[in-house]
């Protein structure tokens, strides 16, 4: 016989609490830097669309999953694999999984803190009027100049980490759920003002075109697989997080409404930023295949034209921060649950320890875009690996195998009784799409892309 279990790491205070906590999660800079950039990277119109149906048809079915098996376990994503594996007589391997998340954690934070970095450094240089009224091309050198100087990285890195380790030591609870509240919306309004900005500028009508109207002759193996990582990262999906955020749901709050208000708002800030941003490299002349660096490079020359340029520009590095902070609280929430569950240790030992392993992991990204940037495998850089190895690999497969534990192993009952969405259409399409479509999904695209198919 199931037993209830309560998480000892608290409960979020409602169900909105939860919203916004995984919103936190899910909106930073996936949607605002990555999206776009990776979204240049493999041409436009139809990587959008892949990526849409990505979201649509294999994240949110296995989101459901994650918060559904997250709140039955009400442990770390380590734990909540075995105690349900123990609960329905599986195999208790399937912990391994929750392991499997705390690596790409790890992973995706080393990263990940190293980007927030470049936005606090951005933050005082849009302060300091930096980009008022100076060429692009001393726009492009600027970035350039930080990339090129590792102690400057090096500060912004470990600042970024500090202040994840700060809130994570906290609870996620009490700092968070404030924070999220009003600085979501804040975000929200300054993406909307500078798609406003966008839409005046020549370029805003071959931008447009270029998210779109999709050219599929540009379509590869490996973008789509890129489309499908991309899904995943930007819902922080496949590695535990938002599992572990299920984990403090309370239990008659609707796991299926959650998820498509999660999903729809993580989806409008990736178009709208994305609307900001292609009309703006259109109409500067840039590349939108220059990489990392496309937002670092578009935005400020557009702030540095516009009408209080200097403020917006602040203001929007800010918020930037702080989308990227309620993010990266959440890639170390998992391994601190598991080392304050199986430790023994108190929450900040957990955090300090958790952050300076990440922390640690960073410095090679740090340096990959300087002192190591010769050093290459398969012609990627370390960071380039992480990024890769995480959002295309690790996160699709752990998703894969989230959908496969939910729908395959687990009985029909525990999910009904779970999801509390009865036996009817809803829970019929929710099951056929995380039984056969997302998990065929995903392995046809990572057969696609390496060539077999
Ligand atoms: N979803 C975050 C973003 O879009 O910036 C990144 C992320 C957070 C990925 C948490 C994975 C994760 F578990």
């Amino acid at each position: 016989m199931r037993v209830k279990r309560n998480s000892i790491h608290g409960q979020w205070s409602s169900r909105w609490a939860f919203i916004l906590a995984a919103t936190g999660s899910a909106v930073g800079l996936g949607n605002i830097w990555r999206f776009p950039y990776i979204t240049g990277t493999y041409g436009g119109g139809a990587f959008v669309l892949v990526y849409i149906l990505c979201v649509l048809l294999i994240a949110m079915p296995i989101m459901m999953a994650e918060i559904m098996l997250g709140r039955r376990g009400r442990r770390s994503p380590i734990n909540t694999m075995y105690v349900l594996a123990e609960e329905e007589n599986l195999n208790r391997s399937w912990s391994y999984l929750g392991w499997l998340g705390v690596v790409a954690g790890f992973l995706i934070l080393s990263f990940y803190s190293v980007v927030a970095g470049w936005t606090l450094d951005y933050i005082f240089r849009a302060g300091s009027g930096a980009f008022t009224n100076v060429a692009d091309t001393a726009i492009v050198s600027i970035f350039d100049g930080l990339l090129a100087s590792p102690e400057r990285l090096m500060v912004t890195h470990s600042l970024f980490m500090a202040l994840t380790v700060i809130i994570v030591s906290m609870g996620v609870q009490s700092g968070l759920e404030r924070a999220v509240k009003f600085l979501m919306p804040a975000l929200f309004i300054l993406l909307v003002i500078m798609v406003g900005y966008a839409m005046a500028t020549p370029g805003f009508k071959e931008g447009f075109a270029y998210l779109f109207e999709p050219d599929f002759s540009k379509l590869t193996g490996e973008g789509m697989l890129a489309a499908m990582g991309q899904a995943f990262f930007s819902l922080s999906l496949g590695m535990g997080a938002i599992m572990t955020y299920g984990s403090y749901l309370p239990s008659n709050a609707s796991i299926a409404r959650t998820t498509f208000s999660i999903a729809v708002a993580d989806t409008c800030v990736a178009i709208l930023a994305g609307i900001a941003i292609f009309p703006l490299v259109f109409s500067y002349g840039l590349q939108p295949n220059s990489g990392p660096g496309l937002i670092f490079v578009t935005l400020p020359i557009a702030f540095g034209q516009m009408p209080y340029g200097q403020i917006v520009g602040t203001g929007f590095f800010v918020l930037l921060l702080f989308a990227a902070w309620t993010s990266s609280i959440s890639l170390l929430e998992p391994a601190v649950a598991w080392l304050v569950e199986n430790r023994d240790m108190s929450r900040p030992r957990a955090a300090g320890l958790a952050g300076l392993i990440a922390w640690i992991l960073g410095i090679g990204s740090v340096l990959s875009f300087n002192d190591w940037q010769d050093i290459r495998l398969f012609d990627k850089t370390y960071f380039d690996i992480m990024d890769y190895l995480t959002s295309n690999i690790m996160l699709p497969l752990g998703g894969l195998l989230l959908a496969i534990f939910a729908s395959w192993q687990m009985p029909r009952s525990s999910s009904v009784d779970e999801l509390k969405i009865g036996h009817g259409l809803g829970y019929q399409t929710w099951r056929f799409l995380v039984r056969y479509l997302a998990p065929l999904g995903v392995l046809t695209i990572f057969l696609n892309a390496i060539g077999l198919i």
